[in-house]
């Protein structure tokens, strides 16, 4: 403390042109033993009824932030991924790679253990048009003057935020090597790739005033979801997805994300049909449907897992179809418009074997996919030609 408010003091009196990397750490973690926090257990703010092994306590920021997301009461999260994920960050690791199928809650996992621990994120989504510029920044104009501007990942590196990279493998490979310095942790980083000024003594080159050189805010950690974990896929389900390089890979610290176990979707679909039933003035769903919903998630996963389906079921679809249940007053045509629609043909089948299985009764197609064109157009040919006999 005494060294950190000594080294601000001491930097008081430079300008920000005489700023060095260690004046900027001092003033990071000054400005971070200022703030006020609350320490508490981590299992409370978890919900989790005994102690996270190895993590005690942990420090909540007890003023407001606008980058903080909302909590949301009926998350469900994993003791044991949390635990680790805890320990991981706390261990000082930089970047951290979550797993998983769609819908398995990678991104609200990280959005939600943000909200616990009151830290400020921002996120982008991948995608094949991000590039090196939008994560690390560049040099623009405005009013006719250059100006340097961050992207989305330099911008939390140096405040000090989470920055969450959801669809990390929709990157193109060459994107990610290129925050590998970043991937790995560094304390700081140099921004060459906005052009070096030729009239810059290169003994000046790297300082932090140059503009090129950033250095890492304690608080900063590197977040990313995807499906594929970078690896290489033939499969359809993953199409826009890089492989991506190996030792960008080993740069980071990966977690999967499995499905909940049926009672915790159970609870998680609980909590969010109350949720929605509340906002909407809606009948809330009662206990056996959404037993009836999870059974129907779990017996279609155990066909892909068997590779009878094409595709998996995920939470959000079911979620869906709990929240049209209620508003539509219908379990068929909430079932047909939340999942049956999105369905391969072949699924298509392989789901209205499991509907009959769980509601012991068939499923009452709605009229668009009732009839076929060809039934449609024999009874309409056949009521002409009466209609011509007739006349
Ligand atoms: N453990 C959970 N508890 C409560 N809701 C969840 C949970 N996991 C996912 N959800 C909900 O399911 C939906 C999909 O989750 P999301 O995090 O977007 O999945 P992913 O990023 O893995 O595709 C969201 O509406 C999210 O709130
Ligand atoms: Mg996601």
């Amino acid at each position: 403390m005494t060294n950190a408010n000594n080294a601000v003091t001491n930097t008081e009196a430079k300008t920000a042109a005489f700023l060095t990397v260690a004046d900027i750490q001092a003033m990071n973690m000054e400005a971070i033993s200022s703030q006020p926090v609350e320490m508490v257990a981590a299992h409370e703010l978890f919900g989790f009824s005994t102690e996270l092994k190895g993590v005690g306590l942990l420090p909540v920021f007890t003023d407001s932030h606008p980058l903080v997301p909302k909590i949301n009461n009926d998350h469900v999260f994993s003791e044991s991924l949390v635990r680790r994920i805890l320990l991981s960050m706390k261990g000082g690791d930089s970047s951290i790679l979550l797993v998983g199928d769609k819908g398995t809650g990678k991104s609200s996992l990280v959005t939600q253990m943000h909200a616990r621990l009151t830290k400020p994120m921002i996120g982008i989504t991948g995608s094949n048009g991000i590039d090196d510029t939008h994560l690390l920044g560049c040099k623009t104009i405005k009013g006719g003057d250059v100006k340097e501007v961050d992207g989305v990942l330099s911008y939390a590196y140096r405040k000090g935020l989470t920055c969450l990279i959801d669809e990390l493998c929709t990157l193109r490979p060459g994107v990610l090597v290129g925050i590998n310095d970043i991937l790995q942790g560094d304390g700081v980083i140099n921004l060459k790739h906005h052009g070096i000024d030729p009239s810059l003594d290169p003994r000046a080159l790297l300082d932090v005033n140059g503009g090129m050189t950033i250095v890492k805010h304690p608080m900063f950690r590197l977040f990313a979801t995807d499906n594929t974990g970078g690896k290489q896929q033939r499969d359809a389900r993953f199409s826009g997805t890089n492989a991506q390089n190996s030792a960008v890979r080993s740069r980071m610290t990966s977690f999967t994300v499995p499905f909940m176990a049926p009672e915790q979707e159970m609870a998680a679909l609980q909590g969010s049909a109350n949720a929605y039933a509340n906002a909407k003035k809606l009948t809330a769903m009662d206990t056996m449907h959404t037993r009836q919903l999870v059974e129907f998630a779990f017996r279609f996963r155990k066909s892909f897992s068997m590779e009878e389906a094409c595709d998996n079921i995920s939470f959000r679809e079911i979620q869906r179809w709990a929240h049209k249940w209620m508003m539509y007053g219908d379990l068929d045509e909430s079932f047909v418009d939340a999942v049956y629609n999105n369905l391969e043909e072949t699924d298509r089948v392989l789901a209205l074997e499991h509907f009959e299985s769980v509601f012991a009764r068939k499923l009452i197609l709605p009229e668009e996919h009732a009839f076929s064109v060809g039934d449609v157009a024999d009874k309409f040919i056949k009521a002409n030609i009466a209609t011509n006999k007739a006349a």
